[in-house]
């Protein structure tokens, strides 16, 4: 059997640049050499793609341990000085001439898990693991993934959308409507972005202002959403048109919620696997986030997470994440674990996953 050619694309111009750096790694160390040819394709911050020797120095580079001995600035300028040497050898786009089969997409946030990506592969017919790009903008818009989800009986926070050209226009106007429809506290938050960048837990009215113009200076849309009390539980989703649940995640965030801090610096958050809810409670949250998954349309791969109330047995759909962190502790992977399939059957059921579905839907996107 020939080897398949897998473009694995990391990098990216998102604010989780090193963390795809990060996920490219485990992904390219689980990956069987029997079957596969791991061609690394790097995209630099500022959109520049470099493949194979740079891209092989940066995949091999120890970004976890750098990044915990220095800041990410310096981490940056590493990376910078490498690229600047590499720049002289563009990667030219031709993933034919190349030998490509499948591009593992192993970009996280703006540009890699908004659709963007997905249509350009798409334009060079090459199949590509996750999800199509009607799915992946869609989720990556938390105001749209609400408003979709709650049209298919999936139940959502209570909240309301604001542009943010309106909200400079007349903020007073605009914190008069939100104290009418909330009660302190509520969440204000980006409606494109991710990691919790821009997210404020708004206790008082003193703090609304700072919280709307953060969110505001960083998207065009804002949600404002009613707290909801309950656990963080996320489930893994892994499949086509018969996708499969994993057992159900739990995060709890280590402060008032699980903002930037917790995710990336103080590793205060505690995860649970399997989550701490009944097993009945359980089974519900995995029947809604298929339900979701398929619903949004979503292809290969989605974490789709929640809040969930063992009193009441709510379960409020939170988000979509179509390419969640892939790195060695990272949920996804470890979820898929705990369920019986491992890091590298995960890797090669992607791949499949993507060349079974470019078959039968040829470049829709869907
Ligand atoms: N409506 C809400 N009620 C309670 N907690 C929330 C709500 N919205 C966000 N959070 C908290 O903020 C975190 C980040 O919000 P989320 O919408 O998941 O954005 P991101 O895409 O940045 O992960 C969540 O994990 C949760 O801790
Ligand atoms: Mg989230």
């Amino acid at each position: 059997m020939p080897l398949i050619s897998v473009a694995l694309i990391f990098g990216g111009k998102s604010a989780e640049h090193e963390i795809s750096i990060i996920s490219a790694k485990s992904i390219a160390a689980n990956i069987s050499t029997q079957r596969y040819r791991v061609v690394p394709v790097y995209i630099t911050c500022d959109g520049v793609w470099l493949s194979e020797g740079i891209a092989r120095d940066i995949l091999n580079l120890d970004l976890s341990a750098l990044l915990r001995a220095s800041s990410q600035a310096a981490v940056s300028s590493t990376l910078n000085d490498m690229v600047q040497q590499a720049r002289q050898k563009p990667f030219d786009f031709d993933f034919k001439a190349a030998g490509i089969d499948v591009a593992f997409i192993a970009l996280h946030g703006s540009y890699g898990e908004d659709g963007r990506i997905q249509g350009f592969l798409d334009t060079c017919g090459i199949p590509y693991t996750g999800c199509g790009v009607l799915a992946s903008s869609l989720t990556m818009d938390k105001a749209l993934t609400k408003l979709c989800a709650a049209d298919a009986g999936l139940v959502v926070a209570p909240s309301i959308t604001l542009f943010s050209a309106d909200y400079h226009a007349d903020p007073e106007a605009a914190h008069k409507e939100i104290e009418k429809q909330f009660e302190y506290p509520f969440f204000v938050k980006p409606a494109n972005l991710g990691s919790s960048v821009g997210i404020s837990k708004v206790h008082s009215t003193e703090a609304l202002p700072h919280a709307l113009e953060s969110a505001c200076s960083l998207d065009s849309k804002v949600l404002v959403e009613k707290a909801i009390t309950g656990r963080e539980i996320e489930v893994a989703i892994l499949g086509n048109e018969q996708p499969q649940a994993s057992i159900c995640g739990e995060i709890e965030p280590g402060g008032d919620f699980y903002d930037y801090e917790d995710k990336y610096m103080h590793n205060a958050a505690k995860l649970f696997i399997p989550a701490r809810i009944p097993d009945d409670l359980q089974k519900e949250v995995q029947s809604a986030a298929l339900k979701t998954f398929k619903a949004l349309g979503c292809k290969g791969m989605s974490r789709v997470d929640f809040f969930v109330d063992e009193n009441s047995r709510n379960i409020v759909l939170n988000e979509v994440n179509t390419i969640p962190g892939f790195t060695d502790i990272s949920m996804f992977p470890r979820l898929m674990e705990a369920t019986g399939i491992s890091f590298s059957e995960l890797v090669e059921r992607l791949i499949q996953l993507a060349q079974e579905n470019s078959k039968t839907f040829n470049s829709i996107g869907l």
